[in-house]
């Protein structure tokens, strides 16, 4: 049965994807390489010096350990800017009322995110005192798809893995969730996430009960 459910930050509960991009955007233009929207998708779910790593990647840059961690600073400076604008208008649409649903029937509920800036954003969007955990990017060492992050969310809670749901908008957290012996809802386009055992566009039009009978279904 199902006991607590497990959320991501960036991309599930937020679309902070468009904050990361214009932030790595920026530097890279500084740094002379050219940064798509596509190349953005490997960013998702990874952590920060990764995601500085496949930037340089694309522009083909060897820089010392120094410059990357004071690139990524900057970048994480720019990117604070965008964070401290958003307020509650940001929530995607229908996932406060579903995290509200789940607390009412007395499901657990913890964030799990590689983002070190999460608790900010929690606070910034009025919801931190909607988790009864969070695990972010400054308590977690192995990243997505290292089933870390999550492992530590079920035991927080003091819930057995098996009776968590991962909600996730990454290949690598989707990795992750099954890594963890966790059911998982993919949010966002089903050709991506394939590997969930649900995909969901969004909250708009879900709940508790359409939860359960997917979970029954896929006889998990
Ligand atoms: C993840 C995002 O949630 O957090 C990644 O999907 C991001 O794109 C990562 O790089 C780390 O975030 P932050 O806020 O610690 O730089
Ligand atoms: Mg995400």
């Amino acid at each position: 049965t199902l006991k607590a459910c497990l959320f991501d930050l960036d991309g599930v509960i937020v679309d902070t994807a468009r904050y990361h991009f214009l932030a790595w955007k920026q530097l890279a233009e500084q740094l002379g390489i050219d940064f798509t929207e596509e190349h953005n998708e490997l960013l998702k779910g990874v952590s920060r010096m990764r995601s500085l790593d496949i930037i340089l990647e694309i522009g083909g840059k060897t820089l010392s350990e120094e410059e990357k961690t004071a690139l990524a600073n900057k970048k994480n400076e720019v990117y604070l800017e965008y964070i401290l604008k958003m307020d509650e208008s940001e929530i995607l649409p229908g996932v406060k009322s579903f995290i509200t649903e789940l607390k009412n029937n007395h499901i657990r509920v913890a964030l799990g995110s590689a983002s070190k800036n999460a608790r900010l954003i929690l606070k910034r969007l009025n919801i931190e005192n909607l988790f009864d955990a969070v695990i972010d990017g400054n308590k977690v060492s192995e990243a997505k798809p290292d089933p870390e992050v999550f492992l530590n969310g079920a035991a927080e809670l003091q819930v057995e893995p098996e009776a968590c749901v991962v909600f996730e908008d990454a290949v690598a957290g989707i990795e992750a969730a099954q890594n963890a012996g966790m059911f998982c809802v993919g949010i966002g386009d089903i050709t991506i996430l394939k590997k969930a055992n649900l995909v969901i566009p969004g909250f708009a039009d879900f709940n508790l009960e359409k939860l359960q009978a997917c979970m029954q279904e896929d006889s998990y």
